[in-house]
């Protein structure tokens, strides 16, 4: 890598007047395949949406964010406009010119941000000359048969052209910074740099792809990080040009960030740079007025779960939806880098536990992870017909009922209720139930999966025996496709989908960041991560004691995979024992820490990454406030006032674990609240964040 990488400038940047042009950020998603589907997907895809809120306050109409062009994605997401700064709009133009589409709008999402998209396929003719300069740049070599790397190199080559035509129309050197997503993104930072642009670059990694590949290999990672002989590793696995992207881009860019201070750790080994700053993915948190209405949501959505479940288990529903919990996984679908492994080892162990303390609860686990199918399948479609028909037998009968009960109480009698339904209304009820006979288990899958033989969730189910039989007291579900509120089975959206749940369980073993438990923290909904994961570290960092939350840490790091599975299993079973009493306090709290994940608190990362690239790539320009770098450091919040100090009663017991009911009424969560609300000051209003007078529209 022959690109100088820069060195970091000293001093201060004292202000901003103004000179700052032009924002831009190419987005990469967790692959380009992603970027093709309707429905994109992955982390990524939450970072760069969540965050265009709070950059588009902070840079207005100096934010543009650029992408690749997919027809779908734009006639439903992007309002075509003009662009309202005429040296974009003149960069634009001579790239039309050449005969390459692009295309600006606005994203139609929370901050409406300016969208700038090239169609990488009216460019494609470039491509062997763009492969060719990027050799020479590089001496990194793209085989033909990878598409998704070779899409890369033209999205790249039309990022640094365009990057070029905006900033030859300045007279004085603008003050462009680029922030670059992902290795698909990076080979427009790295022409940038080699084309000595004078543009100030950052590159965020989500992930290595090293990692990512070592990880699903199930090979020992963390404790292997610096034994690995990398090159060789990336070469076995038919991704060292892709490797060699992602670490060109890491070494060419001003500044560097990871989501997490354990893929900066992964990073270091990887791909040999420190990231100057972690930068932790946020949400953009809209906070109900009162306390009980996420409860309520809660309630409303987990009726619309056990309707679903009432048709996917007809005819076996001996179990009472009353005392049934819902739990669930959810992401791609990387088996054991998610810890889907771990999850359904540890159902089995919970299942065994339910049955031989012969609890009343029901577990029902939902596994959301998309893989291949050919639509849904017959017996999951059936048990919704089945429940619709039991549905509108029992509407039907009703109203028949009503009108006979209404005449009756008219001519002032109570009518005889043994003979108030007639022989047909038993004989259509007869039949209704007969429809609920099966002669099969309540199926695992809800789709027909294409490799059914081979895939791995389906696999495991077959060896732990986890079959949906009437003794399990763990029933599963694999929904092997994202959720929609329009399909015809589980009509609920993702969001809509957690709030009705009561746990989300994510053991990963390979998790940079992990935004599925955060969702869930800020609906107040209790959920299970690891040492691992980007987002557990960060908790176990802020919280004193996260289970008193309802934020479950499994250390995956310091114990075997065994004895993790059993401190898996023990949090499951002693979720299963919380009264409901219990369970909403613990929501309660959980949906308290949901400050600590706003972008509004976490984006000064984003910002202070923008700073330094600023100061590096413009010395003479601006300069860093020595005080400037924001540490995560320093907030923490106490463990709840009412759970007992010892960690290891509450770890095990939270919140505040009660044998008996009458101490339970007696105790009052809002009273909990309000109390740690007067001791626990946001994040925001702590000294530990960076303060200062409010600052003008782009001023640092
Ligand atoms: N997700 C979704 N629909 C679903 C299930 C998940 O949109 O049915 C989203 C979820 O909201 C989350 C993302 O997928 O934002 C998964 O992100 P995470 O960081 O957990 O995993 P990654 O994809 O980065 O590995
Ligand atoms: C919310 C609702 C309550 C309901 C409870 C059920 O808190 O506001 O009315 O009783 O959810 O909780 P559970 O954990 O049993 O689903």
């Amino acid at each position: 890598y022959h690109i100088p990488y820069h060195a970091p400038a000293s001093g201060k940047i004292e202000r901003y007047n103004g000179l700052l042009k032009t924002t831009l950020r190419a987005m990469g998603g967790g692959t380009l395949k992603h970027w093709d589907t309707h429905l994109a997907v992955g982390g990524i895809y939450t970072v760069i949406q969540t965050k265009a809120k709070i950059t588009a306050d902070e840079w207005g109409e100096n934010y543009f964010l650029v992408g690749p062009y997919f027809e779908h994605n734009v006639k439903t997401q992007v309002e075509a406009c003009e662009p309202p700064n005429p040296a974009v709009k003149k960069a634009m133009d001579t790239m039309k010119s050449q005969g390459c589409q692009v295309f600006f709008g606005r994203w139609l999402i929370e901050g409406s941000p300016y969208v700038l998209l090239f169609d990488i396929g009216s460019a494609a003719w470039n491509l062997d000359r763009w492969k060719g300069e990027f050799w020479d740049v590089s001496n990194i070599g793209i085989p033909f048969h990878d598409r998704e790397a070779n899409d890369a190199v033209i999205f790249g080559s039309l990022t640094a052209w365009f990057l070029k035509e905006l900033s030859c129309q300045f007279d004085d050197k603008p003050n462009i910074i680029a922030h670059f997503h992902e290795w698909q993104a990076g080979v427009g930072l790295i022409l940038s740099r080699s084309q000595k642009l004078p543009v100030a670059t950052i590159f965020t990694t989500h992930a290595t792809l090293l990692g990512r590949y070592l990880c699903a290999a199930s090979i020992d990672f963390y404790n292997n990080l610096d034994q690995f002989n990398i090159d060789k590793e990336a070469g076995e696995r038919q991704i060292y040009h892709r490797y060699c992207m992602e670490r060109a881009s890491v070494h060419c860019a001003h500044v560097f960030t990871t989501v997490s201070q354990i893929t900066a750790i992964e990073a270091e080994h990887m791909l040999k740079r420190n990231p100057d700053v972690v930068t932790p993915n946020g949400l953009n948190i809209k906070k109900f007025s009162a306390m009980h209405e996420f409860q309520n949501l809660h309630s409303m959505y987990k009726a619309r779960i056990q309707e679903f479940i009432r048709g996917h288990f007809y005819g076996h529903l001996d179990f009472s939806l009353e005392n049934t919990l819902f739990f669930f996984i959810a992401g791609r679908y990387e088996f054991s880098n998610k810890g889907a492994d771990m999850f359904l080892e540890a159902l089995s162990r919970l299942n065994f536990l339910l049955r031989v303390h012969k609890t009343d609860v029901t577990v029902v686990v939902f596994f959301i992870m998309p893989a291949k199918t050919n639509n849904f399948n017959v017996e999951t479609l059936k048990g919704q017909a089945v429940r619709k028909q039991l549905w509108d037998t029992a509407q039907s009968v009703k109203e028949k009922f009503g009108k006979k009960l209404y005449n009756a109480l008219l001519k002032g009698e109570i009518p005889d209720l043994n003979k108030i339904l007639d022989r047909d209304d038993i004989t259509i009820m007869k039949r209704a139930i007969f429809s609920t006979q099966r002669h099969c288990l309540p199926p695992v899958t809800t789709h027909n999966m294409i490799d059914d033989g081979n895939d791995p969730i389906l696999n495991t189910i077959r060896r732990i025996g986890l079959f949906n039989n009437r003794t399990d007291r763990v029933k599963v579900i694999l929904h092997p496709e994202f959720l929609s509120s329009t399909s015809p089975l589980l009509p609920l959206d993702y969001e809509e989908f957690v709030r009705g749940c009561h746990l989300g369980v994510f053991p990963s073993y390979y998790e940079p960041w992990g935004y599925t438990p955060a969702e869930c923290t800020v609906m107040g909904i209790p959920s299970v991560t690891t040492n691992l994961s980007g987002f557990g570290c960060f908790m176990q960092e802020h919280v004193a004691d996260p289970a008193a939350y309802g934020i479950y840490i499994v250390d995956r790091r310091f114990r075997s995979p065994d004895e993790s599975c059993n401190q898996l299993t023990q949090f499951l079973y002693g979720f299963c024992q919380q009264s409901r009493r219990q369970r909403i306090i613990q929501r309660n709290r959980t949906e308290r820490l949901s400050d600590l994940l706003d972008w509004r608190y976490l984006g000064r990362y984003y910002m202070h990454a923008r700073h330094l690239a600023l100061s590096r790539t413009f010395p003479d320009k601006f300069e860093m406030e020595p005080s400037a770098p924001p540490k995560t450091e320093g907030f923490r919040y106490p463990r709840p006032s009412s759970v007992p100090p010892s960690p290891s009663v509450s770890q095990h017991s939270s919140p505040h674990h009660s044998e008996d009911e009458d101490e339970d009424e007696r105790y009052d969560e809002d009273e909990e609240a309000e109390r740690d609300r007067q001791n626990i000051k946001s994040p925001f209003s702590l000294g530990v964040l960076p303060q200062g007078k409010k600052k003008q529209h782009g001023e640092y």
